[in-house]
């Protein structure tokens, strides 16, 4: 099994506003960095008490030189404040394998992308490969005012390079007022009906706006894709960490099947069966079988467990990150499944 825990050299850290920094590694020892555009790295940053992990969407694109994510101070906040503050060139910093699903498919070509805030991060990356790889976006970004605009020069840049591809309308809360759903809807419209997939990433007033503006535009849930910001309240680290061995999930909310059943499971092109014991979810099971299985916050809110399920039946113990669509495309999450058939397949895309 390789290593699921990179160590990240800070190459450069540069302030993007007064509140906000990119931060972008040399890979080390882990060589070139492979993520697609949207993923994010799960970091380990010092904490009062231990450490704490948490999600940055890399903001670079594949192909870039350097992976870089891009961090927004929250107040209050113990990693986002700790990364602004004390990070510097040359620091080392512990990570997990990018993960995540909020990333165009390959035939998403037209894309309206709307972010808020900090949740430009995953959107820029996604515009860079845009503009690099073909196909075209339309961004709105919403903000406060002018001066908390993250990335304002690069994204003027790539609208000059690409304009018959790239377009990008500010939304300033001092201007406009907050973004409502029908007047995002009104703004969108001409995109919406085109558009091969809407990306959808901010604070969760934004979210809310945004995909009712999109739904009142009829357009279809199975193209839209959300990517919800929140912190980790559990440390996968520390369970990496630990030697590897199924671990019961909870009584309470464990699948009705009783014994054990078989699980057969097609990773990095390889297909394997074991038996997979009632109450085991599907993530414990493939780290005690050394299976390098993605995985970053363990508690069913990242979706970087995400594989599918193609023959057989799970139950979720907790999802607040799979839409209906995902579920019945078959999608689940290894950290939270526990089997209700007894044979299961299971293929990670
Ligand atoms: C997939 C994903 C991608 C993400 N990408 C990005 C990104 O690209 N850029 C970015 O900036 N962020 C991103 N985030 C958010 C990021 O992971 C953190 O949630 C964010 O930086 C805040 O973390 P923090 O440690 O600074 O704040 P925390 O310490 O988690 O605190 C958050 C807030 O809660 C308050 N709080 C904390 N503990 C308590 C308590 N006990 N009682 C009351 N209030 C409390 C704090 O004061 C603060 O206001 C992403 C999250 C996810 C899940
Ligand atoms: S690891 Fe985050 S949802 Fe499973």
């Amino acid at each position: 099994m390789s290593d699921p825990i990179l160590t990240l050299r800070v190459a450069e850290v540069t302030p993007e506003t007064d509140d906000a920094v990119s931060v972008s590694f040399d890979a080390g020892k882990a060589g070139r960095l492979d993520y697609r555009p949207g993923q994010f790295l799960t970091l380990r940053v010092p904490a009062q008490e231990g450490w704490v992990a948490r999600c940055y969407s890399l903001s670079s694109a594949p192909g870039d030189p350097r992976p870089t994510v891009t961090v927004k101070r929250v107040p209050g906040g113990i990693a986002s404040n700790w990364i602004c503050d004390r990070l510097r060139p040359g620091d080392t910093v512990e990570a997990l394998l990018p993960a995540g699903r909020f990333t165009p498919a390959p035939d998403h070509r037209d894309l309206l992308l709307l972010a808020a805030g900090s949740g430009i991060t995953p959107a820029m990356s996604i515009l860079r490969a845009r503009a690099r790889e073909g196909g075209s976006a339309l961004l709105v970004y919403a903000n406060r005012d002018e001066r908390s605009v993250i990335f304002a020069a690069e994204l003027r840049r790539l609208v000059e390079e690409h304009p018959d591809r790239i377009q990008v309308v500010h939304w300033l809360e001092t201007l406009h007022g907050l973004p409502d759903a029908a007047r995002l809807a009104a703004l969108v419209r001409p995109w919406a009906a085109g558009a091969d997939a809407a990306l959808l990433c901010g604070p969760a007033p934004f979210m809310a706006a945004a995909a009712a503006a999109l739904t009142a535009l009829g357009l279809d849930r199975a193209r839209v894709l959300t990517e919800e910001y929140r912190s980790l309240a559990s440390d996968p680290f520390a369970v990496l960490s630990a030697a590897p061995g199924p671990e019961p999930a909870d009584e309470a909310g464990a699948g009705t099947g009783t014994g054990t059943g078989t699980v057969t499971v097609e990773l990095d092109g390889e297909r394997k069966t074991f038996p997979w014991p009632a109450r085991t979810t599907l993530l414990d099971l493939l780290r005690a079988q050394d299976l390098d299985a993605p995985f970053s916050c363990r508690e069913g809110s990242c979706s970087a467990c995400a594989c599918r399920v193609v023959d057989g039946e799970v139950k979720l113990l907790r999802n607040t990150v799979l839409e209906e669509e995902d579920l019945a495309e078959g999608y689940t999450l290894a950290c939270q499944a526990v089997p209700l058939t007894d044979h299961v397949e299971v293929v990670y895309d």
